[in-house]
């Protein structure tokens, strides 16, 4: 069997983590959310169910991947043979291919902004405001079948060259790069006269804005934006030497996301107050308000093109890790069918999401339920599949697996086993069931 390939030290996995973990949902996601919710009562909820749960269930998954040493389905068959188990894995593959098939539409919307803003196209006029922009660019249905191609090529890419070589190298320059360039364009957005409304907006606790729903989609949140309960992070840490801290690896990567959540925050709400925008916008808000922040700055379009370029690889970080738990489950430990297979399942996710690409503009009349395609995408995986794979991998390692064999693998101080143990039995299952049968029957 030919030598499985490993990250190269613990940063290069906390990285490739982080990369995961790190993308629209702390960039595109969050904002949005955060405007439409109650601004700061779901921040306060957000990070409450990090702690809590979601990162909880991270360390699971980092668990049990280091433990297995392979794909999260051969991991739960050699952990527990003759059981069900490994269904969890195949839970997570499907869920992921899903996850990318929609991901990828709003990847297509990045790269055609990024064009725009290369042609010096991307600006308002008296007749064309950002959100008719927005709107026109996302019914196109060329564009945006173009925009979803381009940028699943550029994820399998990525993906065929490996973990080492590919996923590794990227994320290394990306994150701090999309760091620094965050903490410069909050600068600005909080300097602009007008600004501290949205300050106030996040972070001064209106505890009448929250309600069941804020806390329900608080949950699925924490759960989408740190890459939980489809296995991925198995699969990542499944390239981990064994003497890698997984406790402290996760709590890096959930700080390292609330922070970018939040700094994302500081970049879009001043802004927000400051321009007359609204905050509850939806998915367009980040697109929508961007473009406008950065007319405020001189060399805004050069400095667009840069966020842009940042956003994408952000977006392709996180895009990369769902294809690879996929190509992975394939694979197995035969890398020379890798190219292969990541071309065809790639193309194939690529048809799969058309109709979400679509969902807005030419397919915007069909609806299932009262949702578009790319809602009902988004449901499926963020209401139902995240949180029974979540719940499925919480129970595996807080049962299955004996005290001794839990505490041996996580190699941490008494106080956060317990504190972890705690939540992996008893919290972490019990507000997944509760999240997951609310957001199925309300
Ligand atoms: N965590 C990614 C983000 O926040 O953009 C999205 C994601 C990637 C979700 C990978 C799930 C996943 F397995």
């Amino acid at each position: 069997m030919a030598q499985r390939e490993h990250f190269s030290n613990k940063l290069g996995f906390m990285l490739a983590a982080a990369g995961s973990a790190v993308g629209l949902g702390a960039i595109w996601k969050f904002p949005y959310m955060a405007g439409s919710n109650g601004g700061s009562a779901f921040i306060i909820l957000f990070i409450l169910c990090m702690i809590l749960i979601s990162l909880p269930v991270l360390i699971a998954e980092f668990m049990i991947g280091r433990r297995g040493q392979a794909d999260a389905i051969t991991s739960f068959k050699q952990q527990a043979p003759g059981t069900p188990w490994y269904l969890v894995g195949y839970l997570g593959t499907i869920t992921s291919a899903l996850i990318l098939s929609f991901y990828s539409v709003v990847g297509g919307w990045i790269l055609s902004y990024l064009v725009r803003a290369l042609l010096f196209q991307l600006k308002s006029t008296e007749s064309t405001s950002y959100d008719t922009l927005f709107q026109s660019i996302i019914q196109n249905p060329w564009e945006m079948i173009i925009a979803q191609g381009a940028f699943f090529l550029i994820t399998i890419f990525i993906v065929q060259a490996g973990i080492k070589s590919g996923i590794e190298k990227a994320s290394k320059i990306i994150m701090p790069a999309l760091f620094i360039f965050f903490v410069i364009l909050a600068i600005r957005s909080l300097t602009l006269p007008g600004a501290m409304e949205g300050v106030r907006f996040m972070f001064v606790p209106d505890f009448s804005k929250i309600t069941g729903e804020t806390v329900l989609l608080a949950l699925g949140q924490a759960f989408f934006t740190l890459s939980v309960g489809i296995s991925i992070m198995i699969t990542y840490a499944s390239y981990l030497g064994k003497n890698e801290n997984i406790a402290g690896t996760g709590v890096n990567v959930a700080l390292m996301n609330v922070f970018i959540s939040i700094l994302a925050g500081l970049v879009i709400f001043p802004a927000v107050f400051a321009l007359g925008f609204k905050t509850d916008e939806g998915p367009g808000l980040v697109f929508v308000i961007l473009p406008a922040v950065f007319e405020q700055i001189p060399l805004g379009n050069f400095f667009l093109i840069i966020f842009f370029i940042l956003l994408l690889f952000a977006t392709l970080t996180s895009a990369m890790s769902l294809l690879e738990m996929v190509v992975s489950v394939v694979v197995k430990d035969r890398p020379k069918r890798r190219v292969r297979v990541t071309w065809l399942l790639g193309l194939f996710i690529f048809m799969i999401g058309i109709p979400s690409a679509l969902s807005e503009g030419v397919l915007s009349h069909i609806r299932i339920g009262s949702q578009s395609i790319f809602g009902f995408m988004e449901f499926l995986t963020n209401n139902i599949g995240m949180p029974i794979g979540a719940l499925l991998i919480s129970l595996f390692v807080g049962y299955y697996y004996t005290t001794n064999e839990s505490k041996t693998e996580l190699q941490t101080k008494p106080f956060f086993y317990t504190m972890w143990i705690v939540s992996i039995r008893f919290l972490a299952p019990i507000a997944i069931l509760i999240i997951f049968i609310a957001g199925i029957f309300f």
